[in-house]
């Protein structure tokens, strides 16, 4: 069979057939109260990203759609605390979200920002449409108030015990411990974040989602529409919610920081509550595109040919699924999301990301001791995405994909391919008349590719779309060791060019179908095959005989990826170890108590203080915290009872050196006389240790003055 005759896969049009013409992809506007980090770029806007633009290589019409949430009350906390003005902060990490997106290649065909004014009009609208239609509910409720600032505290404002599951730091919207999300009056023992003070109930006027109407709708579209195609994390937290009763929910809020509730409605300081708002603001940076574009906004969100799909972090199903979905059918005429591919959590080195604590891989440093490495990091975190459970990402791992991926097989296979098509043919593809049956035959499995990729990215499995591409890239490794050109380039050169044909084919594959997942790779390499003004298209790499057309003339070589060295993870580890000793000082400062009235020097030599040596432990019957130990001193033994038993077994203890008060009154515990107390404090997280001289050898009984 000529190269000419190869057949078109017909399982890559049938998979094409099932998109849609029409994309409107949006991704979870970030929070202004702060940098972007790899959690963010995991969760949302790598998967995002590689969908969109696997969807324009399809040649769909996609308006990848985001901007700045700029109205989460975290905003006037941080603002406060950073004793600036809101508008400041917004400003500053709107600036900074921005250029990490531009520089990891985060195509969004809108970045807006919830302050502009297109988004206060859009979102006014709805909610006086929505007013109009009698769609809310006006309650009076009694809501969380402090006395001493004189203001109604947002649920963020608020902390207290959770009511699920009693963990003491849940905040008024959120338990940030087990995940509920909550209403700030659920909270068990109450807390004003701005004084401190126990709040009020006081009574103020709200307008609420009536939730509650809307289940036989969420039933019916969610429950049975989309109980085989939405992910069953997604699926799962949604049948919860609405098994568990769905109620009214305010959509208004007593805050100075917002979109005011139109004035017909409301003369006083209420505006519209932030996750009312912001989910309009996918529609409103649809508008602000469109009008820029010079196309119609209104197909993007009405036409039921449109495919609408929210890419959010687990945080945000609710709002996604349940609360934004009910506000559109409200307003009638709007499509649904069909999908919304939730993920679950990154966490860093086994720990939860936390931007107030710093725990985090911040993207613009990244970007700076990394440099040119975005791929690197999109590689690292779609191959490890959090798309079924929580994942951690790790430098070793991180070091580990680049290493033994991206650049012994990725770019080892491009690199040899490169070179030897200079070497043998200065550059320039060779021509092949016929090919082998296993040069075709291998032409024929390299055209399985795309579609295994498609039906992957299809069913939103980035990982899995990725490890196919990877296996291309094994696939041309092998193919290239196995032939081994370089053996038979003098005895057999018909045989070596159809070799080289092959290989440069399969390079021209990676660049194509990389381009979604490793943007900037698949840009260097089409400079490499000299392509970077030719648009091949994803189709072509199954339909075309000649991807990389004989005579096509190569660029100069370049290395796709470079190893990563001990000493760089070393250093990040290093940096993450500072955070952490960092997080424990301060933790430990906060708990250090107030020094104790002024003593005489009398008072202090009161005191008998003597070097013990423990000579046996063992566990007081019946009480989990003691420990009855016997310490030698030198002159006699003393028996000593000590609340240590739950941070040390009695057998590491026995033979330990220890400082005793030698004269303090004798007091019973549990029946057993104390005869001493041994002195403790605590290290930077929080274990109790030996207060002890600093040489281990001091003879029992030695005094200490
Ligand atoms: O959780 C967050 O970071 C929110 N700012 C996401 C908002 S998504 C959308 F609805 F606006
Ligand atoms: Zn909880």
């Amino acid at each position: 069979m000529s190269i000419f005759e190869l057949p078109i896969k017909d399982e890559l049009k049938d998979t094409s057939m099932k998109l849609k013409n029409r994309y409107t992809i949006t991704a979870a506007l970030p929070y202004t109260n702060g940098p972007i980090h790899i959690g963010h770029l995991a969760g949302v806007y790598v998967p995002a990203d590689i969908f969109s633009r696997y969807l324009r290589q399809k040649d769909k019409d996609v308006a990848f759609i985001c901007g700045s949430d700029e109205h989460g009350v975290a905003i006037p906390m941080r603002a406060k605390k950073e004793g600036k003005e809101p508008q400041a902060i917004i400003d500053t990490y709107d600036k900074m979200i921005r250029e990490s997106f531009e520089r990891f290649g985060i195509t969004f065909d809108n970045y807006s920002r919830t302050s502009r004014a297109i988004h206060h009009e859009t979102a006014s609208e709805f909610f006086k449409e929505l007013h109009e239609k009698g769609v809310f509910e006006e309650q009076v409720s009694e809501q969380l108030y402090d006395e001493q600032a004189q203001q109604f505290l947002a649920d963020r404002f608020v902390t207290g015990t959770c009511p699920k599951c009693e963990s003491p730091e849940a905040y008024g919207d959120q338990c940030e411990k087990c995940g509920t999300s909550l209403n700030a009056t659920d909270l068990i023992n109450p807390t004003s974040t701005l004084s401190g003070s126990k709040p009020s109930l006081k009574k103020t006027k709200h307008w609420f989602l009536p939730l509650n109407n809307f289940e036989g709708f969420l039933k019916d579209w969610i429950l049975e529409e989309h109980k085989e195609d939405w992910k069953p994390n997604v699926y799962g937290q949604c049948k919860s919610w609405i098994d568990d009763g769905l109620k009214p929910r305010a959509v208004t809020r007593d805050l100075d920081w917002g979109i005011p509730v139109p004035a017909q409605y409301e003369g006083t300081q209420k505006v519209l509550y932030v996750w009312f708002e912001a989910p309009i603001g996918y529609i409103s940076s649809t508008k602000e595109w469109a009008e820029r574009e010079g196309k119609d906004w209104q197909p993007y969100w009405k036409d039921e040919k449109t495919e609408l799909v929210h890419f959010i972090g687990k945080d945000n199903i609710v709002f996604h699924c349940i609360i934004f979905p009910s506000i559109l059918k409200a307003k009638g005429d709007y499509i649904l999301p069909t999908q919304v591919p939730a993920n679950e959590f990154l966490n860093l080195e086994g720990q939860k990301l936390s931007t107030s604590k710093n725990w985090a891989v911040w993207l613009h440093e990244y970007l700076e001791e990394f440099e040119g490495m975005q791929d690197v990091l999109r590689y690292a975190l779609t191959a490890n995405a959090p798309e079924t459970k929580d994942n951690d990402f790790t430098w070793k791992d991180f070091q580990a994909r680049n290493n033994n991926e991206l650049v012994a097989i990725f770019g080892n296979f491009v690199n040899r391919v490169v070179v030897l098509m200079h070497k043998y043919y200065d550059g320039s593809v060779p021509e092949v008349q016929e090919l082998n049956a296993h040069e075709l035959e291998i032409l024929a499995q390299l055209k399985d590719f795309p579609s295994k990729i498609e039906s992957s990215l299809n069913r939103y499995r980035f990982r899995e779309a990725l490890g196919e591409l990877m296996n291309l890239a094994r696939f041309g490794n092998k193919y290239l060791a196995d032939a081994e050109p370089w053996k038979r380039i003098k005895t057999e050169p018909d045989q070596v060019a159809q070799i080289m044909y092959t290989a440069i084919q399969i390079v021209g594959a990676l660049a194509v179908l990389s381009e979604p997942f490793l943007p900037f790779t698949s840009a260097k390499l089409k400079g490499i095959l000299g392509l970077e003004h030719t648009q091949i298209h994803w189709n072509e790499v199954a339909q075309e005989s000649q991807l990389i057309k004989s005579g096509t003339r190569l660029n100069e070589n370049q290395l796709l990826f470079r190893k990563i060295e001990d000493s760089e993870i070393e250093k990040q580890l290093e940096k993450l170890n500072n955070t952490k000793l960092e997080n424990a000082s301060e933790q430990n400062q906060t708990a250090i108590a107030e020094i104790k009235p002024t003593i005489k020097f009398d008072d202090f030599s009161k005191l008998d203080l003597r070097v013990g040596h423990i000579i046996s432990a063992e566990k007081m019957p019946k009480a989990d915290k003691l420990l009855v130990l016997q310490v030698d001193l030198g002159i006699e033994k003393r028996t000593v009872v000590s609340g240590i038993a739950q941070h040390f077994e009695p057998s590491e203890i026995v033979g330990k050196q220890v400082t005793l008060v030698a004269n303090l009154a004798p007091r019973k515990l549990r029946g057993v006389e104390s005869q001493g107390m041994i002195l403790m404090t605590e290290n930077a997280k929080g274990e109790l240790v030996f207060v002890n001289p600093d040489q281990d050898d001091i003879p029992a009984g030695s005094d200490i003055t």
